[in-house]
């Protein structure tokens, strides 16, 4: 049976929700990460560092109090968003990114960016005080193909923002395409990204496997099995410019399984064991800790964990629903195995 120890791993884009939602969740993230880039596509979303300060507390309030659980807090950035907001954050001292998301690209997203020229004022700023900006990278083109929605936004929009804006550092965030990959490899300095699981494990067949399979169905969209394996090749490669974002995004069962079923796969149940998955697969379990563990921690200027997460090869089954509030969340692989699970957890 083998076994793996690394440093406590961080969740670099999660979605946590609200309310009974929040309640629901948040421990899958606590039990696994120390810390989690929290995304602010609530409705209504995160615009100022004060709702952040108040999202924070009913996150910790949700988890037991010795979890030591970190939540690191992002605003939704809008084209109001003023500088003097962006310096409030920064000061605050618990918001840690600003979240692009191009109006109408995804879940939650209306109140996003129609027109990026309008951010500009905000954008410097974040680049003078030093709070990274993490995009949703895809145009809300709908004449653009869905798969190639990435692609035109990363060459169109994300490229000459990189370049106007020269120091601003920038998460290109669960990136989906072999185009994507080279992108962010030939980027400047101070541009990453995070790569989920479904990425690693899955093509667009998954959709259709079958059927129509809504609980494969996430934004930006699966893709080719070429852009699968340059996505392993990035997060398994060693390059620190590639880390661990789960993008695990709840959604309740009868919103997913309808007939305009929401993006968003649920994968906080399981997360770091399924990297571990496909780390093992490409026989690189020597570098998940560097993608799971250091490279995120390095990006936002943190410390990496000293406690350490022990996994252990040591099938189970995922259960077929958790309950969500008054409803249930169908969780990634339900019924089916996750080869690995957490053995143990070190104090420092
Ligand atoms: O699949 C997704 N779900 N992609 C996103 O960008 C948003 C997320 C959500 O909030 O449900
Ligand atoms: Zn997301």
């Amino acid at each position: 049976m083998r076994r793996i120890t690394i440093p406590r791993p961080d969740d670099w884009h999660v979605h946590l929700r609200d309310g009974a939602a929040l309640a629901a969740v948040a421990p899958f993230t606590a039990r696994r990460f120390g810390r989690a880039i929290v995304m602010p596509n609530l409705r209504p979303p995160i615009t100022t560092t004060e709702a952040a300060r108040a999202y924070r507390h009913r996150i910790l309030a949700a988890l037991p109090p010795a979890s030591g659980f970190e939540p690191l807090m992002t605003l939704y950035l809008t084209e109001s968003t003023t500088p003097e907001e962006i310096a409030r954050a920064k000061a605050s001292g618990i918001v840690h990114g600003v979240k692009l998301y191009p109006a109408g690209a995804t879940t939650h997203s209306d109140a996003g960016v129609a027109d990026v020229d309008r951010t500009f004022a905000a954008l410097e700023r974040m680049a003078e005080v030093g709070l990274p900006l993490l995009v949703h990278g895809e145009t809300p083109d709908p004449a653009v193909d869905p798969f190639d929605r990435e692609a035109r936004f990363l060459d169109d929009v994300l490229a000459p923002l990189a370049a106007r804006f020269a120091s601003l550092r920038i998460v290109v965030e669960h990136i989906t395409t072999r185009h994507a990959v080279d992108f962010v490899r030939s980027a400047r300095a101070g541009v990453a990204a995070t790569i989920t699981p479904q990425h690693l494990l899955h093509n667009r067949g998954a959709l259709f496997a079958g059927g129509l399979r809504p609980h494969y169905y996430c934004l930006p969209v699966l893709k080719r099995e070429a852009d699968r394996c340059a996505l392993v090749e990035a997060a398994t490669g060693g390059e620190s410019r590639f880390f661990l974002g789960t993008d695990s995004a709840p959604h309740e069962r009868a919103t997913k399984e309808s007939a305009c079923g929401c993006a968003g796969m649920f994968t906080a149940h399981a997360a770091i064991e399924l990297y571990a998955e496909v780390f093992e697969a490409a026989g690189r379990l020597d570098r998940l800790a560097g993608f799971a563990s250091r490279f995120g921690a390095e990006f936002y200027g943190l410390e990496p964990h000293r406690e350490t997460l022990t996994l252990v090869e040591a099938p189970w089954t995922v259960p077929d629903r958790y309950a969500f509030g008054d409803g249930q969340l169908v969780p990634y692989r339900a019924g089916e195995t996750v080869r690995w699970r957490i053995e143990a957890e070190s104090g420092a």
